[in-house]
């Protein structure tokens, strides 16, 4: 019954098709006792999917948010009200929404220039931690998130959560579980999609912001680099441009620097290789993913054709040797959870968040994998600026971290 109660639950408890059912009558539908509560800090766009997957998983709730831009606060509002009648509490400050003896969790989903003086506070609370990508905008920063993360007695998950979609879940398993390609050697992503959406301050047109596109958006490729890789980045190098998007705004009296595209590749300590494509013009929104290894080739991809308005099923196919069976698949997740966002990615990083604050361990993204996924960003920015192939180990030791490489 465990597991029918545990499907309902999730579900169908929150359909507003079964509102009328009395609280009383509830037995599929009754979530149980209130797990978790958690407190949103930052509630843009990312802060609101937070808040969607949280209430409709059920089994914790968001208690309250604290970001300074009303109108921000308004559209949490009514999210929460979509999935409760409890009301949101809104905090005047980030301490007190921090330090709520009633909250359990944090979820600082603020734009990315924040994040180290937001955590810096967070983490007096002594409560759990969920911290959006990428941790930070360089590595100084991202340095010290990872050794506040180690010396810190709770979870301090970061939001590298893209493992989670069903086409890298897929892939992750047929590569690392059913060891299906042999050894891995070469990687491709490509991501071609729309232009950057606008935000509450245009933190994301301006790179001192955002740590430049490399960094905001792309550490979450090349966490995923870092993963199938199994090794330490060795050497990047890019190019790249801001060939469209952006070049004539201004805000401020500051204009975009972000770039909009580039091919980035990435060698790795064991001799894997990786390149990654990024378009940011393409009206669309896709991604693919191909694999080669010394004993089968999978390619997958996901993506939602904007100008048909039509989604491309989420396809993966396994190429093997002659000896073995080949295979195609269209991973997927229930469609309720697929749309609350980034095909589900985020409400399967609540449900390791969840079971991490339980004390079972947990396949989400480390701090220390929150700074790898940084570096590579930021060595990837760095040698579209300055032109050539960035060494990592001197990168670090140019920010002081020598010894790490
Ligand atoms: N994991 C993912 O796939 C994913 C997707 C989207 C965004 N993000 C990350 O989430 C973060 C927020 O992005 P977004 O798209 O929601 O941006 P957004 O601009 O839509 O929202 C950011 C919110 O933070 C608020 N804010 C700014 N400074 C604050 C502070 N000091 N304290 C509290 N609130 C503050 C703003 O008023 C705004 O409402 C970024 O780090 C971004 O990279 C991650």
């Amino acid at each position: 019954m465990k597991r029918n109660k545990e499907f309902a639950n999730r579900l169908h408890a929150l359909s507003p098709r079964f509102a009328y059912i009395p609280k009383e009558d509830r037995f599929l539908m009754d979530p149980g006792p209130l797990k978790y509560r958690f407190n949103v800090i930052g509630a843009g766009v990312n802060g609101q999917e937070h808040i969607a997957v949280t209430m409709l998983e059920g089994r914790c709730t968001v208690h309250g948010v604290y970001d300074p831009n009303p109108s921000s606060v308004e559209a949490a509002r009514r999210v929460k009200a979509r999935f409760s009648d409890e009301p949101l509490v809104v905090y005047e400050s980030l301490e007190a929404a921090c330090l709520d003896p009633q909250v359990d969790a944090l979820i600082i989903c603020t734009p990315n220039h924040t994040h180290l003086e937001v955590l810096k506070v967070a983490v007096q609370s002594g409560k759990h931690i969920l911290l959006e990508k990428p941790m930070a905008t360089n590595i100084p920063d991202a340095y010290e998130i990872w050794q506040i993360a180690q010396n810190y007695p709770k979870v301090l998950q970061i939001g590298l959560q893209y493992r989670y979609k069903p086409i890298y879940v897929e892939a992750i398993h047929e590569a690392k579980v059913r060891r299906s390609l042999g050894e891995i050697k070469t990687i491709t992503i490509l991501e071609h999609r729309e232009p950057f959406l606008d935000k509450v301050g245009q933190w994301n047109k301006f790179s001192k912001y955002s740590g430049g596109t490399l960094v905001e958006k792309c550490c979450h490729y090349f966490d995923l680099f870092n993963l199938f890789a199994e090794s330490r980045p060795v050497s990047v190098y890019a190019v790249g441009s801001q060939a469209v998007n952006f070049k004539d705004f201004e805000y401020r009296g500051e204009r975009s620097d972000i770039l909009d595209n580039a091919f980035v590749i990435v060698e790795y300590e064991n001799g894997v290789r990786a390149n990654f494509n990024l378009c940011m013009f393409a009206p669309m929104v896709y991604e693919e993913i191909v694999i080669c290894g010394d004993e089968g080739r999978l390619k997958a991809s996901e993506g939602v054709n904007g100008q048909a308005y039509s989604r491309w099923a989420n396809y993966l196919e396994v190429i093997a040797l002659p000896d073995r069976t080949s295979r195609t698949m269209t991973p997927s997740y229930p469609a309720i959870i697929e749309e609350t966002g980034h095909s589900g990615a985020t409400y399967h990083e609540h449900l390791r968040f969840i079971e991490a604050m339980d004390g079972q361990p947990s396949s989400a993204a480390t701090a220390e994998e929150g700074f790898w996924s940084v570096v590579v960003g930021v060595a990837a920015e760095t040698s579209v600026r300055r032109g050539g192939r960035v060494m990592i180990g001197e990168l670090l030791a140019e920010n002081g971290l020598g010894h790490l490489a």
